[in-house]
Formats: structure tokens, C-alpha cells, sequence
């Protein structure tokens, strides 16, 4: 199988809330992650780009949050409704949906 042109890893991470603030706990982003892949599917992009899980990318508030590969463009705060955005504007087009760009990343660290 080829490597994909991009990928994409959205953060599923789990843990109490009381804890810390996590993408999986508090902003259902299981859901939003197999709503990515499906997405891919039916529009048959699956081969030319990845959707995947993942744990804990290290920046937590204000999730979900995902990264393109080998882009490196951090995704915050996105929602199922703006998956056609992302995925029409910035894995077909190669264009970062601005509005849904993640903060800097050292203000999120903590
Ligand atoms: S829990 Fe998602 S980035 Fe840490």
C-alpha cells in the first residue's frame, strides 16, 4: 500500500476531566475521528490520505486537536461539521483552514 499524501492524526486521548481537560473526555473526538475516516471513504480519498487515532499530543485545552502530517498544521477546537472545510481546503486544496488553526502551542501547555 502507498504511503499516503498526508495524514492526519486526531488525539482521542482519555482522562478523567477532573484531571485535566482531554480531546477524547471532553469533546467527543472519537466521533469526530471516524467521522474523518468516513468522510475519506466516501468521497474514495482514502488512498491518498490517512485518517488515524492517536493519544495524547501534548497540548490538551481547548480540543480537539489534530495535526496534519508532514504539514505540521495543528487543527483546535473543530467540530464533524468542519471536516468537508479541512479536508477540501487543506488536504485537496493545500490550503490550513485558518479559523480552525491551532493557538500557539506553548500558550496550551499545562
Ligand atoms: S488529550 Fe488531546 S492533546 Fe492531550
Amino acid at each position: 500500500m502507498p504511503r499516503p499524501e498526508k495524514l492526519l492524526l486526531v488525539c482521542v486521548n482519555e482522562r478523567p476531566p477532573e484531571r485535566k481537560e482531554s480531546c477524547g473526555t471532553c469533546h467527543n473526538s472519537e466521533a469526530i475521528g471516524k467521522a474523518f475516516r468516513r468522510y475519506l471513504k466516501q468521497h474514495d480519498l482514502n488512498k491518498r490520505f490517512r485518517s488515524t487515532t492517536t493519544k495524547c499530543l501534548g497540548v490538551c485545552v481547548g480540543g480537539p486537536h489534530a495535526v496534519v502530517m508532514p504539514d505540521n498544521v495543528w487543527y483546535a477546537g473543530f467540530g464533524e461539521e468542519d471536516i468537508e472545510e479541512i479536508v477540501e481546503s487543506h488536504l485537496l486544496g493545500g490550503v490550513p483552514v485558518e479559523r480552525l488553526l491551532a493557538p500557539n502551542l506553548e500558550e496550551n501547555h499545562g
